[in-house]
Formats: C-alpha cells, sequence, structure tokens
C-alpha cells in the first residue's frame, strides 16, 4: 500500500512539475535565440565600424565619386577585373592601389582583399570560427602558414576580445554568399641584381 501511495505522489509531483520543467526549457531556449541574434548584431556593428568594406567591398563609381558597391559586399576584388603591372614606384609615392580598392601593389608585392562571403569554393565557406581567429590574432595566412601582407590591418584588429571575433566570424557567414574568386599574393619580384664587377 505504502509503495502504492508513493507510486501515486511521484506522479502527481511529476504532473506537477512537468510543466514547470517544459516552461523552463523554453525559458532557457529563449536567451540562446536572442544571444544568437545580439552576437549577429554585434558582428555587423563591428564590421561596419572598422571598414572591412572598406577594401573588402569593391568600390564603383558613384554621383559624388567612388563608393562601396553594395550589390557586392564584402565579396572581396572582383575576379573579372585583371590588374596589369602596376606603376614603378616613384619617391615617396611607394605603393598604388586599384581603382576598386581591392588590389594593392607595393614593396609587399601585390595584394588582394579577399572574399569574406560564406561562398562554399571561394569565400569563408571553409573556415572554422578557430581559424579566422588565429588568422587575425596571429596574422597568419589561415592562422597557419605565410604573412597576412599589407594593408590588411590584422596588428589592431587582434586587439579584438575573441567574442568580438567570433561575432564578427558569425556575422560574416550570415551575409549573402557571393561566388568570386580572388587572386592570391604575388610576391615581390626579386630585385634586379647588382651589375657584377669586372676585372
Ligand atoms: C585597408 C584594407 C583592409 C581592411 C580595412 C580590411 N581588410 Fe581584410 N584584407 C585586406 C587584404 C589586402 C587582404 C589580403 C592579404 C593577403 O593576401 O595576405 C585581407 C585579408 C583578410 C583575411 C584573410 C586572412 C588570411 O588568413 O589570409 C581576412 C579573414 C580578413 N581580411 C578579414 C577582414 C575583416 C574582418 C576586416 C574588418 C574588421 C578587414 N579584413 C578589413 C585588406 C583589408
Amino acid at each position: 500500500m505504502k509503495r502504492a501511495r508513493n507510486v501515486r505522489t511521484a506522479l502527481l509531483a511529476g504532473l506537477l512539475i512537468g510543466p514547470i520543467a517544459v516552461v523552463a526549457a523554453r525559458r532557457s531556449d529563449a536567451p540562446s535565440a536572442a544571444a544568437k541574434g545580439d552576437r549577429l548584431a554585434r558582428g555587423k556593428y563591428l564590421v561596419m565600424v572598422e571598414g572591412c568594406n572598406d577594401c573588402h567591398t569593391p568600390f564603383k563609381m558613384g554621383a559624388q565619386g567612388p563608393e562601396p558597391d553594395m550589390s557586392r559586399m564584402l565579396s572581396g576584388h572582383p575576379e573579372g577585373l585583371k590588374m596589369p603591372p602596376p606603376p614603378p614606384p616613384s619617391g615617396p609615392w611607394v605603393w598604388s592601389g586599384a581603382a576598386t580598392n581591392t588590389a594593392y601593389a607595393g614593396p609587399w608585392g601585390i595584394s588582394y582583399a579577399i572574399n569574406l562571403t560564406p561562398d562554399h569554393n571561394t569565400g569563408l565557406g571553409i573556415w572554422t570560427e578557430e581559424m579566422f581567429v588565429k588568422s587575425i590574432k596571429t596574422g597568419k595566412h589561415f592562422g597557419t602558414s605565410r604573412p597576412i601582407q599589407p594593408p590588411m590591418p590584422w596588428q589592431w584588429y587582434r586587439y579584438l576580445s575573441d567574442d568580438d571575433l567570433k561575432a564578427i566570424f558569425a556575422y560574416l557567414k550570415s551575409v549573402p554568399a557571393i561566388p568570386n574568386r580572388v587572386p592570391d599574393w604575388q610576391e615581390p619580384a626579386a630585385p634586379p641584381k647588382a651589375p657584377e664587377k669586372k676585372g
């Protein structure tokens, strides 16, 4: 008898606590969805104020001069724009930039702003959050290989907290994917050899 009563009590407790548990579970789902939204909003805010669009979105000529072409937001140097050899440096004019502000020639060779959209083959598609954070923190391509070239200002962005970098990555993964294959960095041509001494 006693056992049966215990079972009944347990069932009753279950009936009472069950709905509370469901409500509690719903409550804990709600903040995580909100937190996700907050994170995307934070990432968007950081991308906007840190000027990622200045280099990673190609400029077009507008009525007031060059302006970012937001229909190609964050897709990097346009693959259809093959750059001719840059003009030779002259005095303090040591570097040059494309009209799109996505290609740059200087003592570091020629660098191209990469495609930061989530396109699988040509953008951040295969990047992991860890690779992204590591590349900005260390200034190494993919977080592991060659140095990231100018004018990508990772030297300043590396002071962002891991949370902020993760928010940026989450936002970049949420923007429209644009297939656009950006050329890789070209090393500077070897400096001309000094003429051999004769005699
Ligand atoms: C002044 C121009 C400029 C700005 C501003 C800029 N970038 Fe870049 N970024 C570049 C260039 C150029 C490259 C290519 C460098 C190379 O090939 O080594 C690059 C490369 C990258 C890479 C690839 C790193 C790697 O591992 O090879 C990432 C990721 C990136 N940028 C993210 C961002 C984000 C996020 C912002 C804004 C917070 C930003 N960039 C702002 C010019 C810029």
